[in-house]
């Protein structure tokens, strides 16, 4: 090694180099389980909706304590159906867009950061104009730390109403909040996002949804190979403001979104909401490599 060669890799240690540990992703993913996560097309499903007993069958199991998962996860694909074709809660159809999209979701952690890896089947595109111009791709997921009331049976849900700005009924000034959201209190959904034009995001949703300033995200990458997306990302275990701090040992709530076909706002594929375990039980659990 000369010297110039000695200065780039010690350069390189000190960037890969957290405290002395080195943040690596799993070397083969595909020894790391993987879970199926189905996304489907929601419509216009917002918390609202969810918890009016007479437009949703689900809402006295609800609160009885049964989760969305538990009574809708063999069925998410027909439910998608259902509503991107217009036959339920969704006024305004767009035609040839994916009912559902499943998703392969991985996890592991080295002690110091938390590795998350999806990967789908690109569906074909609806050809309706792009509402997004600048990403035909969009992937989302938030965590939340067992502070926001139901979100263990709810996932996102509990971000989403009906006067977001995209709904039918939307208020132009509102994005995601959380009723009863109090970044100060801890009560907050932790988001992070990748972009195809390559952005990064990592905000959060408490009064309001912020997309940036946190601390946690070190990394996330994206590629389509053929038609399969593979997105990769690496959050530190802990961060700043608006980042769930994660240890071993510990459950915390997980959902994802992923804005296909150049979407904006309700115009996703989202997941109900899943448990994911560090080191612990979990519907999705992140294995120490
Ligand atoms: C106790 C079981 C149960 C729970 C818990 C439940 N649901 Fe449902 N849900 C139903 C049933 C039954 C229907 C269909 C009949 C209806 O709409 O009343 C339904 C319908 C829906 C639909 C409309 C699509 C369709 O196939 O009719 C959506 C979207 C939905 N649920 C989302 C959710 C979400 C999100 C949650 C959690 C926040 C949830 N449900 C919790 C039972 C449940």
């Amino acid at each position: 090694m000369n010297l110039r060669q000695t200065a780039i890799a010690i350069g390189l240690i000190g960037a890969l180099g957290c405290g002395g540990v080195q943040a690596a992703e799993p070397a083969d993913w595909s020894a790391v389980p993987a879970t199926t996560v189905g996304l489907f097309y929601p419509g216009v499903s917002p918390i609202e909706w969810i918890v009016n007993g007479s437009a949703h069958g689900g809402w006295r199991g609800l609160k009885r304590g049964d989760s969305c998962l538990e009574c809708h996860s063999e069925e998410t694909g027909d439910m998608g159906k259902k509503i991107v074709s217009g036959a339920k809660i969704e006024p305004s159809p767009i035609k040839g867009k994916a009912a559902a999209i499943p998703v392969k979701v991985q996890a592991a952690h080295d002690g110091a950061n938390l590795y998350l890896r999806f990967t789908w089947k690109q569906p074909p595109a609806s050809g309706a104009p792009a509402m997004d111009k600048d990403n035909p791709v969009k992937v989302a997921f938030m965590l939340e730390a067992n502070q926001v009331e139901r979100a263990d049976l709810s996932g996102c849900w509990e971000t989403c109403h009906q006067d977001a700005r995209t709904m039918p009924e939307g208020n132009k000034d509102k994005t995601k909040y959380v009723e009863g959201g109090s970044l100060a209190s801890g009560v907050f959904y932790d988001l992070i996002q990748w972009r195809s034009n390559g952005e990064k995001h990592d905000g959060y949703i408490a009064e309001k949804r912020v997309m940036d300033g946190g601390t946690a995200l070190v990394d996330a990458k994206g590629e389509k190979q053929g038609d399969t997306w593979t997105v990769t990302f690496t959050r530190k275990l802990t961060g700043g403001e608006g980042d769930v701090a994660l240890a071993s040992g510990q459950t915390v709530n997980f959902g994802m979104a992923i804005h296909d076909d150049s979407a904006t706002g309700r115009f996703h594929h989202v997941s109900l909401g899943y448990r994911l375990g560090i080191d612990a039980e979990g519907d999705i659990q992140a294995v120490k490599q």
